[in-house]
């Protein structure tokens, strides 16, 4: 596809921000050029890892601001099992936008109306090994599809080249649906493979450590937004 696509997002991810200082890291980036704040949610149950929970989204929701207090949408991403009482939570903790994995949810369509009913954003997200099938059936109460170029749990793993087919293919099924969905794409995103991302359909990028990594957050958006202008 065209790199004319859509306005192109950054999502930075909290998972490998400073946790004693959450609030001024949440600042710091969006100062920086942060489009959207991405937050992983662990359950050492779906996923080997533990992370944060509403609470911690609710307190940082006054900070995801822009600096002419503008608020930043917080894109929570869910890798909890069961999913509707914690989507229920996050939206009530200010998420914008709640995402989860269908295999994680006994009923996917459920899941999906039970965020929708807060009034807030779905998003599906598909492991490395996951097929897309279950998103013809609900296409239509989606509004982002998340593609996971690493096996869900971590920061800091290698982009799994797959994930560009599958991101295609996923490209194709928004473009048949004739729906306003995003395509994230989350694990391993870099510098010097965002490109390669967008050209294969995806129009929003998780990074956790390329940015989070770095002493100079804005040089890494910047670099990344010079790829995908290039
Ligand atoms: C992994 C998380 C990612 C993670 C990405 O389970 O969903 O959002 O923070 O980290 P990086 O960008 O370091 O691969
Ligand atoms: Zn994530």
């Amino acid at each position: 596809m065209s790199l004319s696509h859509p306005p192109y997002r950054i999502a930075p991810s909290l998972l490998s921000a400073d946790f004693a200082r959450l609030g001024e890291e949440v600042h710091h980036v969006i100062e920086a050029g942060a489009d959207w704040i991405h937050f992983d949610v662990m359950d050492n149950h779906y996923v080997p890892n533990l992370s944060f929970g509403p609470m911690i989204c609710q307190a940082l929701r006054p900070h995801a601001v822009k600096p002419d207090g503008t608020p930043v949408p917080i894109d929570v991403h869910l890798m909890v099992q069961p999913v509707d009482a914690l989507a229920s939570a996050f939206c009530q903790a200010g998420a914008d936008l709640v995402s989860f994995h269908p295999e994680a949810s006994a009923h996917v369509d459920r899941t999906l109306q039970v965020i929708r009913g807060h009034g807030k954003q779905t998003g599906l997200v598909f492991n490395p090994a996951t097929p897309l099938d279950v998103l013809e059936w609900v296409i239509d109460k989606v509004d982002l599809v998340l593609i996971m170029s690493v096996n869900p749990g971590f920061g800091g793993q290698s982009f799994i080249p797959s994930a560009l087919k599958k991101i295609e293919q996923a490209r194709r099924l928004i473009e048949a649906s004739g729906r306003d969905i995003r395509l994230e794409v989350d694990g391993g995103i870099k510098v010097d493979n965002i490109r390669a991302a967008a050209q294969a359909g995806a129009d929003t990028f998780v990074a956790g450590s390329a940015i989070f990594g770095q002493p100079d957050y804005r040089a890494v958006i910047q670099a990344m937004r010079a790829q995908l202008a290039g």
